[in-house]
Order: structure tokens, then C-alpha cells, then sequence
């Protein structure tokens, strides 16, 4: 179903160039149906497709606007008469084909989709060269003002492609099975430095003009651009990170495993693909943890604590060097095998470099999550708790839930546990190296399991269609014991029962993650009593560590403990991180805070990105 005849569903609401009035070649766009292609979230079609990007911008600060030329170089099938590309908001001057001027014709706008662009084409055409600006609601960028930065001093710009956010700020075929090589030309305000998904500077350029290269292809949710004033410092050799000037030490710190786990990696499965492995820490609205853009992750600020306890987020985003980067999910119904795959290798990290006590710690809190968010979501959503999933007329975003990260990883490491280690790794290591550069759909991941892992009774052990297929958890959800949580679990009981608190050198021995299930372990009827003597005795309140804070949201928002408040209040302001907004907002009106939140969030809306912005609004009944 698609190439509904454009003259005939012409609509003439722009001008309609097809209609027998209009011969003379107005260059202005016609407005016609059209139909997504084999991604429900793309209406890029298969037998006309991009190669290779070369991107010339101007990044203005004045005008939060990016001026660029993307200058694809195409291939196409026999036959083909058009090719199709993904755009939103974008203010389109000019296409040209092989040179020549050409009409071209938008859909009209779907909120999620934004616009199919359809460019005629011959067989024999080699390039497209689109000018254009990008719009006021550019939902990828964010631009923000000196304020919003950890030194106050220069505005920054950053991207956030993934999942379908790459069209609002370059023209291009936005589906994750569509790979293209790129080189980039940007031009930023002199005392600024500009970094990519490829390539990068480590130095400021005095003309502000930086050149970018990425000879490895890949989709366009991994095209990513950050400006600001930020420096380099190195880590190792092919590792570094890159922070505004006031975060460089603590960030440099924070991170000085890096080689080591870009080597405990290599030796699970392979070698590492990209070339530099760098990290740049954001500014604090960054809606995610994490993003995986090739040669250099984006990472928020709030990992910083310190003393390098959250750092399996960095071992996380390594990860999608193989498992998302390297072999790609062919749509975002098989996000699964982008982030499942990712969270077990995650773990497999941790465990290389810290040991398997402290990644059965994270392991146990995966555990724990994942039953609660799945026994949330089998009452609202159901079908979401499948792995394989069906997002099609939906936005991608509603599938970034527990289920293909953590569901995800107990199916793997079921397997492992049926297969063992060894035999596991073995087929890891050649799923990786035999799909690279890549994409996968769940149903050829099941074949390759079944003709390359698993025999037939493995096959039915593991009960690989329901843990793919159902909804909820499978009873052959893999146990993770571990004696460290034992022991806080005991200490809540005890204090729970007779107000008892172990003494000082029990509770300073604990790691993050101990502390973590010590409050997520206090009891739903705690009152706030007692949730004053553990901020006496602790000062959780006070904590510096922002997983802790938001965990210890939880308990004392829901008993009403009012010294939390202003400390939730400051929270939600200055972070923008997703997965901490809204369990936090939700905390508020569970607990009949409705005018608390919807005043935090009048004040806090405004440094929050279009993404975590889209997921408040909707939470928070915002018009
Ligand atoms: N690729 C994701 C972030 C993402 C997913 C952005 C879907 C947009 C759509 C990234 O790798 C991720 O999973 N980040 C997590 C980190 C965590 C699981 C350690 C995050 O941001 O919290
Ligand atoms: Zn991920």
C-alpha cells in the first residue's frame, strides 16, 4: 500500500504543482498522502536509499538555528522514480538532483512522524542536495542559555536523535535499518567548540570551523552533534573525556576506568569498532542517562558522584558499541535487541572490572525493578510487556520501558545459565562479529539461535516464544542471590520491628548500591517518623549521589515527610533526566501532591528537553 497517485490526492493547500495550471515549475512543495515504508516510523522506502551524508551547517546561537546543506550521495533500484526522506519542522530552501533544481512534495504533518519528503529521481541519479533551516520546535536540539550550564558562561546546543528526533534537525531516511556513512563541515561561534558522532577535535579551532569524519555506516538515530565550551582531557591512549572547564577534573576522575572496560569488553566480543572511545558530560537537562553516539558517548552529569558508583551507565553505553551500534535493530519494535543485549553485556563489564559480588548487587536492583515496573504495566499496558513489541502509529518512546532492558537481559541470561558460560559467550562473540554493521529483526535472532545456540529441548526449556511473545514475566525468571543484600534486608526488618540501626561501621561500609536497596526495601507503611530518624541518622536527604536522592523520593514523598520537599523541589529543577522525573512527579501526585507538582513543574518546564518534556506533559495533564 503505497504511491497513492499524487496528482490524484493532491490536496492544493500549498500549490499544487501536478494540477495541468501550474506547468511553470514553481519550486514551492505539494502537500500529498503518503505511506511509511517497511519501518512503520520511516517513510523512506527500500529501493531508493542514502549512502553516504556529507553536512555543511552554521550553528547560530542568536537564532537557535541550524542553516545546513546535507548533500546525500543515493542509491536506487531499477525502477525507481522517487526517493523518500524524513523531516520535521524543518524549513526546506532548495533540493537539487545531480545538480538541477527540483519540486518535491511534503505529507502532511503527523505529530509523531513529522513529514514524509518525496524527491523525484531517475534510476541513474547519484546525489540530493537539500537546503535548509531547522524550526522553532527542532525536537532533537536544545538550546540553552548560559544559566543552564555547569559554568554559567556560554550557551550550549546538544542533539538527541534517538529514537525518530534526527529528522527535526537534518533531512534523512530517520529509520534505524538504513545505514550511511557521514562527513561533516560545521561552523560554530568562535569560542565554541563543535563535536560529533564521528571524528572529533580536541582542541579549540580559532575560525570556529570543525571538519568531521565517520567512515563507519550507521542510522541516522545516531547522528549527533553537541556545542559548548568544553575541553578535552585524555584517559588513555584512544579514551577521554570531554567537559565544560569546572567539570573536567571531577569528570576525568570519575571515569579513569575507561580503558579498562573498553578492554574487558574487547575480550568478551571482539574488537572494539570505532576507533577513539570519548565521553562528553552535558549539561543537567540531558534527558537520559546515557546515548550511545559512535566514538563518543553523551553522558548527564548526574553520574557524577564522586566516587565512580555510577559508572556501570558508561559500561552501559560502551556496550551499544557492539550491541546496538555494531548489529541494529531493524525497528523500534525490536528495541530489545538494542537494549536487552546492552544490559547484559553492561553486566558482563561490571563484572570483568569490578567483580561478580558488586554486578550481582546491580543485577539484584535490575531484578527488583523489573518486577515492579512489569506488575505496573500489566495493569495499564499489557502488550508493552512483550519484548517483541508493536509501536506502530505509536511514538517509539512509549517502548523505553523496563521490559526490553531488563526483561531483555534475564532472557540472555537464561540462556546463558541453560547453554553455560562458555557456550554463551562463543555465540555472543560470533552474533556480534557475523552481523556487523548490520540490522536484526527478533524473527532472524530466533532463527540464528535456533540453527547456531540452542537444541530443541534448550529450545523449550528456555521457553523462548512466551519470554518473546507474552505478556509479563516468565516463572523461569533467573534468581540473583546475593549476601550483601541479604544483610540490608535484615537491617530494615530490624529497624522496622524495634527501631534498631546498625552501628556506624555496618551502615559506612555500604556501597551506592547497598544504600539503594536499603530504600527501596523500607516498607510502603513507613511513616514519616521514621523516615525522619534514617535522615537523622544518615543524611539521606542531603545525599550527593542522585540515585540515591531519587530513590529516597520514593518513600518520604509518599509519607509526606515535608523536609524532602525543597530538595525534590531544587531536583526537578535543575535536572532534566528522565528516568528521575517521572517516577518523582508520579511520587507527587500518588500522594495527592498535585498542585505541589504541577508549581515544581511550572518553574522547571523550561530546562527540560522537547523528550522529557513530551513525557511531563502528558503525565502532568500540562496544556
Ligand atoms: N539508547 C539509550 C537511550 C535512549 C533510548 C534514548 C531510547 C532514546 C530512545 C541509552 O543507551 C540508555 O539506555 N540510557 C539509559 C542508561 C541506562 C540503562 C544505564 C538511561 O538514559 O537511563
Ligand atoms: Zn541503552
Amino acid at each position: 500500500m503505497r504511491s497513492l497517485l499524487p496528482g490524484i490526492l493532491c490536496l492544493a493547500l500549498v500549490s499544487c504543482n501536478t494540477s495541468p495550471q501550474n506547468k511553470k515549475q514553481t519550486m514551492s512543495p505539494t502537500e500529498e498522502a503518503m505511506e511509511t515504508g517497511q519501518d512503520p516510523h520511516s517513510y523512506a522506502k527500500s529501493n531508493a536509499r542514502v549512502s553516504h551524508l556529507n553536512w555543511i551547517a552554521s550553528v547560530d546561537f542568536e537564532a537557535k538555528q541550524i542553516s545546513a546543506e546535507a548533500q546525500w550521495d543515493i542509491t536506487s533500484e531499477a525502477g525507481a522514480t522517487d526517493i523518500f526522506f524524513d523531516i520535521y519542522d524543518l524549513e526546506i530552501d532548495s533540493i537539487l538532483v545531480d545538480g538541477e533544481r527540483v519540486n518535491y512534495a511534503l505529507s502532511p504533518m503527523d505529530h509523531h512522524l513529522g513529514q514524509g519528503l518525496r524527491i523525484p529521481i531517475k534510476e541513474t541519479s547519484k546525489q540530493v542536495v537539500i537546503h535548509y533551516r531547522t524550526g522553532d520546535d527542532a525536537r532533537a536540539l536544545q538550546w540553552l542559555d548560559p544559566e543552564q550550564t555547569a559554568d554559567k558562561s556560554h550557551p550550549f546546543l546538544f542533539t538527541q536523535s534517538q529514537a525518530i528526533l534526527a529528522r527535526s534537525w537534518v533531512p534523512t531516511q530517520d529509520s534505524p535499518g538504513i545505514r550511511f556513512t557521514y562527513n561533516a563541515k560545521v561552523s560554530v561561534p568562535k569560542d565554541m567548540i563543535a563535536l560529533m558522532s564521528a571524528s572529533n577535535p580536541m582542541e579549540r579551532a580559532d575560525d570556529g570551523t570543525y571538519k568531521f569524519e565517520m567512515p563507519q555506516a550507521i542510522p541516522s538515530y545516531l547522528l549527533a552533534m553537541a556545542v559548548g565550551n568544553v575541553r578535552f582531557e585524555a584517559i588513555s591512549e584512544r579514551t577521554g573525556v570531554y567537559a565544560e572547564p569546572s567539570l573536567l577534573d571531577t569528570s576525568a576522575y570519575e571515569f579513569a576506568d575507561l580503558e579498562k572496560m573498553v578492554q574487558a569488553a574487547e575480550e568478551l566480543y571482539g574488537p572494539y569498532a570505532w576507533g577513539r572511545y570519548d565521553l562528553i558530560v552535558l549539561p543537567p537537562s540531558f534527558p537520559f542517562g546515557g546515548m550511545e553516539n559512535p566514538r563518543l558517548t553523551f553522558a548527564t552529569p548526574t553520574i557524577l558522584a564522586g566516587d565512580r558508583s555510577l559508572v556501570s551507565l558508561v559500561a552501559h553505553e560502551l556496550a551499544h558499541s557492539w550491541s546496538g551500534n555494531l548489529v541494529t535493530n531493524a525497528t523500534w519494535d525490536d528495541f530489545w535487541l538494542n537494549e536487552g543485549f546492552t544490559v547484559y553485556f553492561e553486566h558482563r563489564i561490571m563484572e570483568a572490572v569490578y567483580g561478580r559480588e558488586y554486578s550481582e548487587m546491580l543485577a539484584s536492583l535490575t531484578r527488583d525493578g523489573l518486577q515492579e515496573a512489569a506488575a505496573e504495566m500489566l495493569k495499564e499496558m499489557p502488550n508493552d510487556t512483550k519484548l517483541k513489541l508493536d509501536l506502530e502509529g505509536r511514538n517509539p518512546d512509549d517502548g523505553v520501558t523496563s521490559i526490553p532492558y531488563d526483561k531483555g537481559y534475564f532472557f540472555l541470561r537464561l540462556m546463558e545459565e541453560t547453554v553455560g558460560r562458555e557456550r554463551f559467550d562463543e555465540f555472543l562473540k560470533n552474533y556480534f562479529q557475523g552481523h556487523k554493521f548490520e540490522v536484526m529483526t527478533t524473527e532472524e535472532f530466533i532463527s540464528y539461535l535456533k540453527e547456531n545456540l540452542l537444541s530443541e529441548e534448550e529450545y523449550a526449556s528456555v521457553r523462548i516464544d512466551e519470554w518473546i511473545y507474552e505478556t509479563g514475566i516468565p516463572s523461569n525468571l533467573p534468581e540473583v542471590p546475593s549476601d550483601r543484600f541479604a544483610a540490608v534486608s535484615a537491617i530494615v526488618t530490624s529497624f522496622m520491628a524495634e527501631g534498631e540501626l546498625p552501628s556506624a561501621d555496618v551502615s559506612n561500609a555500604w556501597t551506592t548500591h547497598e544504600w539503594l536497596h536499603f530504600i527501596n526495601s523500607l516498607p510502603a507503611d513507613i511513616s514519616k517518623e521514621q523516615l525522619g530518624v534514617l535522615d537523622g541518622a544518615y543524611g539521606l536527604s542531603a545525599s550527593g549521589n542522585s540515585e540515591i536522592s531519587a530513590a529516597w523520593f520514593q518513600p518520604t514523598i509518599a509519607a509526606a515527610y515535608e523536609p524532602v520537599y525543597s530538595k525534590v523541589e531544587s531536583f526537578l529543577i535543575s535536572v532534566g533526566r528522565r528516568k528521575f522525573l517521572t517516577p518523582t512527579y508520579r511520587a507527587l501526585l500518588d500522594a495527592g501532591q498535585e498542585q505541589m507538582a504541577k508549581d515544581i513543574y511550572a518553574k522547571a518546564r523550561p530546562n527540560y528537553h522537547a523528550v522529557s518534556r513530551e513525557t511531563m506533559d502528558a503525565l502532568l495533564g500540562w496544556e
